[in-house]
């Protein structure tokens, strides 16, 4: 299973703050079956040029510590970048900041949007990715005020080739809000080739690896075969694994 969102990389951003926390964090993957971890920091257009170099260093040191550590997770670059009015040019002169193996033409861009955005935003800034050739992969879109009021709109930028991240604590049907997780199945049921897993994980104990929950809930309401996809193909083929 790959982890397509997740705060990894030692003292990059409010993830994971030292190594020790980081190999928490890889060993959670590990034990829920994760086998894959996109490291994806939180970057924007201001601070990308130092973050580059530190997030180069810490992948480095984590990738190595997790073999001398014999701990048996992939971890693929990325980064979860905050939208601007700039982010589709950023992706194209700064291909570092797309997600997935270095060198594989049509990697994706991890967007995530200020809380209170309107999701029709989303529309225009997929349409000046398309025309850039760079595919778009929102960021847990439950997670954003206007969600439950945009369940066409998501259908409709899914077909026109948009894909969304969910997050896998996100699917837990909690007793006030199961409009939310109900509404995350719907749209996994449209279009199952559209969506992608991730646990969004930073801290080992307050927020952590993993993806159980989604699991559980895709497989339940659509079978094993939609998890894979959702799990495994989907991001495979889009990161380039
Ligand atoms: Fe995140």
């Amino acid at each position: 299973m790959i982890d397509f969102h997740c705060h990894i990389l030692p003292g990059i951003d409010d993830g994971a703050q030292n190594l020790e926390k980081s190999l928490a964090l890889a060993r959670q993957c590990v034990n829920s079956g994760v086998d894959t971890v996109v490291a994806t920091p939180h970057g924007h257009g201001s601070v990308f040029e130092t973050l580059l170099p530190r997030r180069a260093e810490a992948f480095k040191l984590l990738s190595e510590t997790l073999v001398k550590e014999d701990i048996p997770l992939k971890l693929c670059p990325g980064m979860e970048y905050f939208a601007d009015g700039h982010s589709v040019d950023m992706a194209v002169a700064h291909p570092e900041i797309l997600c997935g193996v270095p060198g594989t033409p049509n990697r994706p861009l991890l967007l995530e949007l200020s809380i209170d955005m309107d999701l029709h935003f989303v529309a225009d800034l997929l349409f000046m990715a398309q025309l850039k050739g760079v595919p778009l992969v929102l960021a847990h879109p439950e997670r954003y005020k206007n969600f439950r009021k945009s369940f066409d709109l998501l259908c409709e930028l899914m077909d026109k080739g948009l894909v969304l991240q969910f997050n896998s604590e996100d699917f837990h049907k909690s007793f006030f809000n199961r409009a939310i997780p109900n509404m995350m199945l719907a749209l996994v049921d449209h279009d199952p080739t559209r969506v992608v897993v991730g646990s969004d994980a930073h801290d080992a104990e307050e927020r952590p690896a993993g993806l159980e929950v989604a699991m559980e809930n895709v497989s339940k309401a659509f079978g094993k075969a939609v998890w894979e996809r959702v799990s495994q193909q989907n991001p495979a083929e889009l990161l380039g694994l």
